[in-house]
C-alpha cells in the first residue's frame, strides 16, 4: 500500500505525520519503507539517528527524487506499507507518486495561507484521478489548538473548508500541536515511542482512520 504524505504548504507537518505513521505501522508489524522524495532530508536525518540509535521497530528508508512512480511500484511489491515523504509546492514528486499511489494524506493547518493552497490540491487530484482513478485524498488537520475557547470554532472552520472539495475528504483525525512532536524528531523517533499519551492517541486514532 502506498501513502503520499503530501500537499502544496510548507511546513504543514508532512515529515512529521510521516515519520509517525511509518513507526506506527511497523509497530502493528507491517513491513514499511518511508521513502524521503524530498531534496531538504528531513526524514532522512530523522532516520539516520533512529539507525544510530538501532531503535525498534526498525523501518527501511529510501531517498529517490524526481519521477518517484516507477521506484514506488517495484518496493510496493517487497514491503507491505510504502510511506512518502515529498517536498511542498506543487513537487514533481507528489505529481508522479500520486500516479500510483492508493492515499494521499495532506497535513494542513487551520490557516488561511495553508487552507488556499487545497484548491491546487483539489486541482491535482482531479488531473491524478485521470490517470489513478481509485486514490483517495485526505486532507489531516494538523497542529490543531488545544485551547479550549477556540478548539471546536478552529475546527469546524477547518472541515468547513475542506468540504467545498469534492475530492478532497477530511480526516476525523486532528494532529494538536505539541512539543512532544518537536522533541522527538532529533532522536529519531516517534510519539509513540514518547510519554505523551494524547501525542500516541492521535497518531493511533489516525492510522487507523486511514488503514482499516
Ligand atoms: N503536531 C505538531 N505539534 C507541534 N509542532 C509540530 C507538529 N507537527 C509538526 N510540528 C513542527 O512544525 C514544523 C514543520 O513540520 P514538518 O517539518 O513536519 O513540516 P513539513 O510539511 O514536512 O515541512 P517542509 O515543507 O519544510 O518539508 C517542524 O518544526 C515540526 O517539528
Ligand atoms: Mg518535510
Amino acid at each position: 500500500m502506498i501513502t503520499i504524505v503530501g500537499c502544496n504548504k510548507g511546513g504543514a507537518g508532512k515529515t512529521t505525520t510521516a515519520v509517525n505513521i511509518a513507526v506506527g505501522l511497523a509497530m502493528a508489524g507491517h513491513d514499511v519503507v518511508l521513502v524521503d522524495a524530498d531534496a531538504q532530508r528531513s526524514a532522512s536525518r530523522w532516520y539516520a539517528e533512529r539507525e544510530n540509535k538501532e531503535l525498534k521497530p526498525s523501518i527501511t528508508l529510501i531517498e529517490k527524487r524526481d519521477n518517484i512512480a516507477q521506484t514506488l511500484k517495484a518496493l510496493d511489491l517487497k514491503y507491505d506499507h510504502i510511506v512518502v515523504d515529498v517536498a511542498g509546492r506543487n513537487s514533481r514528486e507528489l505529481l508522479t507518486g500520486a500516479t500510483v499511489a492508493n492515499v494521499i494524506i495532506a497535513p494542513h493547518q487551520c490557516s488561511q495561507l495553508d487552507l488556499d493552497t487545497l484548491q491546487e490540491l483539489q486541482d491535482q487530484i482531479v488531473r491524478i484521478k485521470d490517470l489513478n482513478p481509485e486514490i483517495k485524498a485526505f486532507v489531516y488537520h494538523s497542529m490543531a489548538s488545544t485551547n479550549h475557547s477556540v478548539r471546536e470554532i478552529e475546527r469546524n472552520e477547518f472541515s468547513d473548508y475542506v468540504s467545498e472539495f469534492s475530492d478532497l475528504l477530511c480526516l476525523k483525525s486532528i494532529g494538536f500541536y505539541r512539543k512532544v512532536y518537536k522533541d522527538v524528531i532529533s532522536d529519531g523517533m516517534s510519539v509513540l515511542e514518547a510519554t505523551n499519551v494524547q501525542a500516541r492517541t492521535e497518531i493511533n486514532k489516525l492510522i487507523n482512520e486511514v488503514y482499516s
